[in-house]
């Protein structure tokens, strides 16, 4: 079992960040390997839209996408962390999700498995934290995520947002939260999935 930790905050002592860490603890605690990934130590540029991965299913774009790519394809679950920055995922991570726009045309334009078989499923789960507290901050990461995990074969296994948390590390003295991460990341190992049913839902207050 391989669990991908994809964090993407561009800041130190991320909120984030954090959580990512303690999901991945959760994981590792049951025998899984788990892998952690900082998003902005890679360089990857913007899709250009150039079109070209609509024949070809792939990005013809030479950086360090490639590289990120491979370990999502061959992830068996993922932990993806964001920040909430303008109600939506970081800039960083934005920039890695339209990417992988070459896996969705391979998908559905070219009908190509972009995963082969597989005996475990794949499931993934998707940490943000706000500044602000509650409203509607995680609408459009719960919709975009969606669309995204899709995608990238992943089916949706739980959330795990935290509002109200704004001072960098301040994460860290919410037991509760550090605590709930280390625990949906042994559940995000030990799920038989595919995640069919609804994705499981942790709000917090930070
Ligand atoms: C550019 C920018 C935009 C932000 N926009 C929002 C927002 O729309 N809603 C919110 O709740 N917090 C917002 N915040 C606050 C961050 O989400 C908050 O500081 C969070 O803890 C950052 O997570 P991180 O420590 O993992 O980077 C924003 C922060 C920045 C820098």
């Amino acid at each position: 079992m391989r669990v991908l930790g994809i964090s993407t905050s561009p800041r130190e002592n991320s909120n984030s960040d954090m959580l990512l860490r303690q999901v991945l603890s959760g994981a590792s605690s049951t025998g899984a390997e788990a892998e952690y990934l900082r998003l902005c130590k890679f360089n990857i540029s913007p899709c250009l839209a150039c079109g070209a991965c609509y024949a070809t299913g792939e990005c013809p774009v030479q950086d360090d996408f490639a590289v990120v790519l491979a370990k999502i394809l061959a992830a068996d679950r993922i932990v993806f962390a964001t920040p909430v920055f303008f109600m939506s995922v970081c800039a960083q991570a934005k920039i890695l999700i339209d990417r992988c726009q070459c896996l969705w045309a391979a998908k559905y334009i070219l009908k190509r498995p972009i995963i082969g078989p597989r005996e475990i499923s794949r499931l993934a789960m998707v940490i943000a934290v706000g500044g602000k507290k509650g409203g509607k901050a995680f609408d459009c990461i719960r919709l975009m995520m969606k669309y995204y995990l899709d995608a990238i074969d992943m089916g949706y296994f739980a959330n795990l947002f935290i509002s109200n948390a704004d001072e960098a590390g301040k994460i860290a003295d919410n037991a509760e939260a550090m605590q709930e991460a280390v625990q949906l990341g042994k559940e995000l190992v030990l799920a038989a999935g595919p995640a069919t049913g609804k994705t499981i839902d942790v709000e917090l207050i930070g």
